[in-house]
């Protein structure tokens, strides 16, 4: 639907060429899956949608800049946001040698409306209007608004501005259940039905969007140094996000889980910054593959109003043991030993009390 007329336009533009992509499986299961794996999350909220989008065109970009033997790439990215320094950064990594035009920032464009003057200038259709100027990216994974109203964080959203979702007030009144099989951290069926990754994700779009899940609102930090507002859609994400951690509850222990968390928040700033293809986000996935290697089973959510919230759990490596944790006593943990565990484990507390106190 969005590609309709773009020959079109890009002929009428002055292009020589139009070169369309179905990067689709790709994205999900190469870019979005890793991210989702690793449990990627930038500034406690945002599940990084358009930053995971970019380095997936930057490469389909380059590949089609050495196809056609073109010296140069270009990006309509403003020269305040992140997304030139995502797209940059890749172009560097791939093709170091390419040149990067970007209008935004050489030309007489500062802002969204000379944007659309230009355009009007040169009769380049475009679909946004001065009264409607929301910055919107929209790929499989998201939607994310910005500009206008939204720029003073003071202004709550207009529901009419929201394209993947339904308000949560609107959303149907019975629950939904939903069970998503995992296989090694990565989702692969719906309701017992295996799917392609991005046939899964589009499903759980439809899905969650009915519901009215993952509406996010943050104001969060730019790479470029300033602080920005931002309101962004991910429904099929949000459920698959959802799914994944919960079943690491069964399947991590303890400080595997604190040092998975540690390096997510690491890899989900990797990601935001741009650096996708550095060597550092790339041996991070090495890590993830090996720590959730067992991360196998099914987790059932129950959708509700804008909620997702988790019913039950079960995987084949389930490190819980309902012998060993069961209120009933049983053979394997015997709770004499508790009492000499406590007393080493909190020796320290002790004496810090006991120097306290002068004992
Ligand atoms: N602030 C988000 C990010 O940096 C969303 C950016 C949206 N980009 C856009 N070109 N409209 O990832
Ligand atoms: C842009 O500035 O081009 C969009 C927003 C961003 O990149 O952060």
């Amino acid at each position: 639907m969005e590609l309709e007329g773009l020959e079109k336009k890009a002929k009428g533009s002055g292009a020589s060429q139009l070169v369309v992509k179905d990067l689709k499986e790709e994205f999900v299961k190469d870019f979005i899956f890793p991210c989702l794996r690793a449990g990627a999350i930038y500034e406690r909220k945002y599940l990084l949608g358009t930053s995971i989008a970019r380095p997936v065109i930057a490469k389909a970009m380059v590949d089609v800049a050495r196809e056609v033997g073109a010296d140069a790439v270009a990006h309509g990215c403003t020269g305040k946001g992140n997304d030139q320094v995502r797209f940059e950064l890749a172009f560097f990594a791939l093709n170091p040698e390419l040149k990067v035009v970007a209008p935004w920032r050489e030309w007489d464009i500062t802002g969204r409306e000379d944007a659309i003057e230009y355009a009007k200038k040169y009769d380049i259709p475009v679909s946004v209007t001065k009264k409607s100027i929301y910055s919107r990216d929209r790929n499989l994974w998201h939607l994310s608004h910005e500009g206008d109203i939204l720029e003073d964080p003071g202004n709550e959203p207009e529901e009419g501005m929201y394209m993947m979702s339904v308000n949560p007030v609107d959303a149907p009144n019975q629950p939904e259940y939903l069970d998503i099989g995992i296989v090694k951290g990565v989702p692969v069926s719906i309701n017992g039905k295996e799917l392609s990754p991005a046939s899964l994700l589009a499903e759980l779009n439809t899905i969650g969007g009915k519901h009215g899940i993952g509406r996010i609102d943050m104001v969060e930090n730019r790479l470029v140094g300033m602080k920005s507002r931002g309101v962004y859609e991910t429904p099929g994400g949000t459920i698959m996000w959802h799914a994944a951690r919960e079943l690491e509850s069964l399947t991590l222990d303890r400080e595997t889980m604190q040092v998975k968390d540690m390096f997510a928040l690491k890899y989900a700033e990797l990601v935001y910054a741009g650096r996708w293809f550095d060597p550092l986000r790339e041996s991070m996935d090495a890590f993830m593959d090996k720590i959730t290697e067992k991360t196998t089973g099914s987790v059932r959510l129950k959708l509700y109003k804008g909620s997702v919230t988790v019913a039950s759990r079960t995987s084949p490596y389930s490190l819980y043991r309902e012998d060993i944790s069961s209120f009933e006593n049983g053979q394997i943990y015997n709770q004499g030993d508790a009492e000499g565990f406590i007393r080493l484990y909190g020796l320290p507390t002790r004496v810090r009390a006991m120097l306290e106190k002068g004992i």
